[in-house]
């Protein structure tokens, strides 16, 4: 017997990283998977190796468009006439490759200048380079992203008096990470936005949480130096990278009937990297 035997989820973003593993996951406890991605082809992988091609669904629609994740969720809607579980994972890095260029330069200076004056001098002047473009982007892919699914979500859940909501947000969101501002920021909304859900939402028996992963393998950190690789080991207890198998367990956990006590929580699997 599986822990999500009957339960139906979306996971947002399924089709890579993290949300391919909770995909994976939540379809062998027992659930069936509407993988929904902007890689259309790419999610319908992911439920055939879900072993799903019959009773699961791959669904395009950018999280960040309203009518795009309204008609994904009348799909939902049609299709099974329920849904307990929503997972907002979708989401994005630093896209903009010369801005990465730029950061991988700037913290190989500044660890040479560590390495030679004892102290950081250069700023990552991430802030004051970051365009209008790049920060609208990545609040409405991951905060406006979430409220659409939360509130489409929640017309489901909440007349059935039961459901999981859990958002994953990020240890930048708690801590702050310098060079992603904006990227710290929509984690932290997310961080905000779950608490008050989880709060309203409880009552009619829906469950909200939040994740907030430390570093995890996955596409988008691949993107990361070396040097801030080696970097990020080192300021890591367990001394690496999670896994996207790290997340997804926590996930299962939240998505189950074990959690029913668990409301508005962030809880973090990071290697130890933040200890509070
Ligand atoms: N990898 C990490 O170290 C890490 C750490 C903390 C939090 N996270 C978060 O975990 C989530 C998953 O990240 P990942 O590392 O698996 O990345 P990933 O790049 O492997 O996967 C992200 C997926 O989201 C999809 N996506 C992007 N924008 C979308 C949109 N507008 N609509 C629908 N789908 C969209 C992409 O196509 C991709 O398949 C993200 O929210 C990310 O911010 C990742």
């Amino acid at each position: 017997m599986g822990r999500l035997d009957g339960k139906t989820a979306l996971i947002t973003g399924g089709a890579s990283g993290i949300g391919r593993a909770i995909c994976q996951s939540f379809a062998r406890e027992g659930a069936t998977i509407v993988c929904n991605d902007l890689a259309v082809e790419a999610a319908q992988q992911v439920v055939n190796e879900c072993g799903q091609q019959k009773q699961g669904l791959a669904v395009k629609a950018d999280v960040s468009k309203s009518r795009q994740v309204t008609a994904m969720f009348d799909k939902v809607r049609k299709r099974f006439g329920r849904l307990d579980i929503l997972v907002n994972n979708a989401g994005i890095g630093l896209e903009n490759a010369q801005v990465r260029a730029r950061f991988n330069k700037v913290i190989a200076k500044q660890r040479a200048e560590l390495a030679t004056q004892g102290k950081i001098t250069t700023s990552l002047e991430a802030t004051q380079n970051l365009t209008d473009q790049d920060w609208e982007r990545m609040i409405a892919v991951h905060l406006h992203g979430t409220f659409y699914c939360t509130r489409e979500a929640l017309k489901l859940m909440e007349p059935r008096r039961s459901g999981k909501i859990i958002s994953i947000a990020s240890i930048c969101g708690m801590t702050g990470c310098a060079g992603a501002p904006h990227y710290s920021a929509a984690k932290a909304g997310i961080m905000g936005f779950t608490r008050s859900v989880a709060r309203e939402a409880i009552v009619s028996g829906v469950n909200v949480n939040a994740i907030a992963p430390g570093y995890i393998d996955t596409p988008m950190t691949q993107a990361v130096s070396d040097a801030v690789r080696q970097a990020i080991e080192m300021a890591t207890p367990a001394g690496r990278f999670g896994t996207p198998q790290d997340v997804a367990t926590l996930a299962i956990y939240l998505a189950s009937d074990e959690a029913n006590f668990v409301v508005g929580q962030v809880m973090s699997p990071n290697g130890g990297y933040v200890i509070a």
